[in-house]
C-alpha cells in the first residue's frame, strides 16, 4: 500500500505512461551528445566501465529512492521534502534539498537548451544536403562557424526554450507522452542504422576497443568523478526531476521494475551512440577528445557519404531534438510545480516565469562559445585552467550538485524514513531485493559518493 495522498497536478494514466515519461527524461543529449564526448576526453574504456558500475550500484538505487520520496510526498520536491521531513520527525531543513534541486534544474536547462539549439540548427543543415561529400575539415568548419556566431546560438536557444515552455504550460502528461511512445523506438532504429554505417566505415574495431577495452592508466580521480556525475546526469537524478515525476505515479506501480527498465534503456542508447560515433572518429583520423562538438563534427561526415544521407541526417537530428525536448521539461517541472503550489500561479504563468529565468541564464553559455571563449574564471586552479563558463556550469551541476543531491536523497530515504514507510512505498515485500536496495542506499551509495568527492578534491 502506498500513501493515500493525491497530487494536485494530476497523475500518469498508467505505469507505462510513467516509464515513457521517465525514459523521455533520462534519454536525451546526455546519452547522445555528452556521453560520447566525455568518454572521448577521458580515455574511453576505463571511463565507460566506471560509468556502467555507477549506473548499477548508485544510479538505480537512487532512482528508486527518488521515485519513492516523490510518490509518498505527491508534491513538488520542495514541498515533498517539507512534508516527509515533518512526517518522519526529521529536521525541517531537509526542504533545502528541494531548493538546491530547483537551482540545479535551472542551471542545467540553461546550457542544455543552448546545445539542443545546435541540434535544431543541424536539422536544417543536414536536411538541406549541406554536408554531402564533405571531408572532416569541411564539417568542422561548419560547426565552428555556427558556434562562433552568438546571434545564431541565441536564436536557436530561444526557439528551444519556447518549445519547452509550451509543453510545460500544457502539463507534462499531454501530447509529449504520446510523441515519446513513437519517437523513442524510432531513435533506436536510427541509431542502429548509424551503427551499421560505422560497421563498414573501416574504424569499427578501433571504435569498439576504444569504448570497451579498459586501460586504467588513462583514468584520473577527476575522470572517476566525471563518470559518476554522468551516471546522475544521464538518469536525471539528484535534483528532483524523477521525484516530481514519481509524485504523479499511480500508487500500485512497482518502483523497482520501472527504474531498472528506464536505466537499461538509457544505457543502451548511450552505448549505441558511442558505437556509432567512435568508428567514424577513427576512420577519419579525428581526435576522440575534441569536446562538446564531437557529434556535430563526426555524424555529419557519415550523413554526407551514405545513401539518402540528407534524409537520415535530418531524421536523426529531429529525433535528437525530441529526446532533448522530453528531457528539458523534466528539468523545469519541479520549479513550475512549486510555483503553482506555493505562489498560486496558473501553470501557464509559472512556465513563463521559470522559462524566462532559464533563458536569461542561457546567455552565459551562448557567450562562452564565442565572445567569452577566452574568459577562464578559475584559471588559477589546475583542472579548471581551460574551463569556460559553460564548462564550469556543467562541472558544478553534473559533478557536484547532482551527486550531492543524490547522496542526500539516499540518506533521507535510508536513514531518516522509517523502514516500514519504505517497505510500504516500494511494495516489493521485505525479501532479498528490498534488503539489497536498503543496503545499497544506506551504505554503498553514500560512501561511494563521498570517496569519489574526496579523491577528486585531493587532485584539485
Ligand atoms: N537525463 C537527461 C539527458 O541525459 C538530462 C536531464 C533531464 C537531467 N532531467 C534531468 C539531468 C535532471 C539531471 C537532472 O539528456
Amino acid at each position: 500500500m502506498a500513501s493515500e495522498r493525491e497530487s494536485i497536478h494530476g497523475q500518469w494514466s498508467s505505469r507505462l505512461a510513467f516509464i515513457l515519461a521517465a525514459t523521455g527524461s533520462a534519454v536525451g543529449l546526455g546519452n547522445i551528445w555528452k556521453f560520447p564526448y566525455i568518454a572521448g576526453e577521458n580515455g574511453g574504456g576505463a571511463f565507460v566501465l566506471i560509468y556502467l558500475v555507477c549506473i548499477a550500484v548508485i544510479g538505480i538505487p537512487i532512482m528508486m529512492a527518488e521515485v519513492l520520496l516523490g510518490r509518498r510526498g505527491r508534491q513538488s520536491p520542495i514541498n515533498t521534502m517539507r512534508t516527509l521531513a515533518a512526517e518522519e520527525h526529521a529536521n525541517r531543513h531537509w526542504k533545502w534539498l528541494g531548493w538546491a534541486g530547483m537551482l540545479a534544474g535551472f542551471l542545467i536547462l540553461s546550457y542544455y537548451s543552448v546545445i539542443a539549439g545546435w541540434a535544431l540548427a543541424y536539422v536544417f543543415r543536414t536536411g538541406s544536403g549541406l554536408f554531402t561529400g564533405l571531408t572532416a575539415d569541411g564539417v568542422q568548419t561548419i560547426f565552428t562557424n555556427m558556434v562562433n556566431d552568438p546571434e545564431r546560438l541565441l536564436a536557436w536557444h530561444t526557439i528551444f526554450m519556447v518549445m519547452t515552455m509550451t509543453v510545460v504550460a500544457r502539463g507534462v502528461s499531454g501530447g509529449l507522452e504520446k510523441a515519446v511512445k513513437l519517437l523513442m523506438p524510432a531513435l533506436f532504429v536510427l541509431l542502429f542504422v548509424l551503427v551499421g554505417y560505422a560497421w563498414n566505415s573501416g574504424g569499427f574495431y578501433q571504435g569498439v576497443s576504444f569504448l570497451f577495452q579498459p586501460d586504467f592508466s588513462k583514468i584520473t580521480a577527476n575522470g572517476i568523478l566525471i563518470a559518476m556525475g554522468h551516471a546522475f546526469f544521464t538518469l536525471s537524478l539528484g535534483m528532483g526531476a524523477i521525484m516530481v515525476y514519481g509524485s504523479y505515479l499511480p500508487g500500485t506501480a512497482s518502483i523497482a521494475k520501472t527504474c531498472i527498465a528506464v536505466s537499461l534503456m538509457d544505457t543502451l542508447v548511450a552505448l549505441l551512440a558511442g558505437l556509432a560515433i567512435f568508428p567514424i572518429v577513427f576512420a577519419n583520423g579525428l581526435e576522440p577528445g575534441v569536446g562538446p562538438g564531437l557529434i556535430f563534427q563526426t555524424l555529419p561526415i557519415a550523413f554526407g557519404h551514405m545513401d539518402y544521407g540528407a534524409f537520415f541526417g535530418m531524421l536523426f537530428f529531429v529525433l535528437l531534438v525530441f529526446a532533448a525536448w522530453s528531457s528539458s521539461i523534466s528539468l523545469i517541472e519541479p520549479a513550475v510545480a512549486w510555483l503553482v503550489e506555493n505562489r498560486g500561479m496558473t501553470r501557464i504563468f509559472a512556465s513563463v516565469v521559470a522559462g524566462l529565468t532559464t533563458w536569461l541564464f542561457g546567455l552565459l553559455t551562448v557567450l562562452s562559445f564565442n565572445l567569452w571563449s577566452e574568459l577562464k574564471l578559475l584559471s588559477g586552479i589546475g583542472i579548471f585552467r581551460d574551463s569556460t563558463i559553460f564548462d564550469l556550469l556543467d562541472y558544478l551541476t553534473a559533478n557536484i550538485m547532482l551527486p550531492l543531491g543524490g547522496l542526500l536523497i539516499a540518506v533521507f530515504a535510508a536513514w531518516k524514513m522509517s523502514r516500514a514507510a519504505t517497505v510500504d512505498e516500494l511494495a516489493m515485500g521485505d525479501g532479498f531485493f528490498y534488503k539489497l536496495w536498503r543496503f545499497l542506499v544506506r551504505y554503498i551509495t553514500p560512501v561511494a559518493v563521498i570517496i569519489v568527492f574526496l579523491k577528486a578534491v585531493s587532485v584539485i
